[in-house]
């Protein structure tokens, strides 16, 4: 989607200005907030190149839970941008959908090079078999393959270079969602983290229906439907937060276990 920049006019007044500055503000919050995971994984990751002892063990008991649940909730964020943007018309936001698409990248990679590296103990044998020696680490590892292309087209020269094929290599987006959600129907079945999956995916889903999004953005321009728009969005809302709550949750668990390098194993 092409975003179109507002011009600053003078007539808007302060109003325009301070929305901007909130906006400026907000966006370095939500950019600060993608350091967490690798604060989270820090400590065992320092202790893994110091070779301690124990260390790799701590690091194979917790990458897959902090580092997953980690690049899971960067991904639905940056899902979410647009849905956002549908439903309020705000823009000050989507700048973040390429940074965090890129910091997807960044955690799902770190992900799949640890468990190459560390979870010999949980998957023995090669390091095909620990990247590949279960479906479900298939689907892992596939998904982290396919943001390769996608990261590596997110700039103005391959979006130039690509041209109107540009949308195309993008839609691989939602491949992943679909690899993401077979990862996490093979590990949990119709379970907790699966389940809470399903809760942030569907509203986003919903709103890029084509038709949904189109009706909504065109009844938001004009104004009206104001109290059925302001019903779905809250129904919509509830829903995410149904399923982003317990796994933010989950992160500060587990993520906080890593933290002090006592992660539980299971
Ligand atoms: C886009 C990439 C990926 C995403 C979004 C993702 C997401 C997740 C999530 C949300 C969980 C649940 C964590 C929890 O129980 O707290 C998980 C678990 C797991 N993931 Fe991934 N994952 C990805 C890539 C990988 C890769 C590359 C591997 C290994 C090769 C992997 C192996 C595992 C394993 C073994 C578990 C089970 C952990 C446990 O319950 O102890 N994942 N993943």
């Amino acid at each position: 989607m092409i975003e179109h920049a507002h011009a600053y006019t003078p007539a808007l007044g302060d109003a325009t200005s301070r929305r901007g500055e909130f906006g400026k503000t907000a966006v370095w919050f939500f950019r600060a907030l993608l350091l967490i995971p690798f604060v989270l994984m820090g400590p065992e990751i320092v202790s893994l190149v110091l070779g301690r002892p124990g260390a790799a063990a701590n690091v194979s008991a917790s990458v897959a839970d902090v580092l997953g649940t980690s690049t899971f909730t960067i991904f639905i964020t940056m899902l979410a941008v647009t849905p956002v943007h549908t439903i309020t018309g705000w823009r000050w936001h989507v700048i973040l959908r390429r940074d965090y698409g890129i910091a997807m990248f960044a955690t799902a990679a770190t992900d799949l090079t640890l468990a190459a590296t560390t979870t010999g103990d949980t998957f023995p044998g090669t390091v095909l078999t620990r990247v590949g020696g279960h479906t479900f680490l298939v689907a892992g590892t596939l998904s982290t393959l396919l943001l390769i292309p996608l990261v590596a087209t997110a700039n103005r020269s391959a979006q130039q270079w690509l041209g109107r094929h540009w949308k195309s290599v993008q839609r691989l987006t939602y491949v992943v969602w679909g690899t993401v959600l077979i990862h996490l129907f093979l590990l949990f079945g119709l379970t907790t983290i699966f389940l809470y999956a399903l809760a942030v995916s569907a509203p986003l889903a919903l709103m890029r229906i084509p038709p949904v999004r189109r009706r909504w953005d065109r009844a938001r321009r004009a104004g009206t439907h104001r109290v059925l728009r302001a019903s779905v969005a809250i129904v919509l809302a509830a829903v995410f937060v149904s399923g982003y709550a317990p796994l933010v949750n989950e992160l500060a668990v587990k993520g906080g276990a890593a933290f002090v390098q006592h992660p539980a194993r299971d």
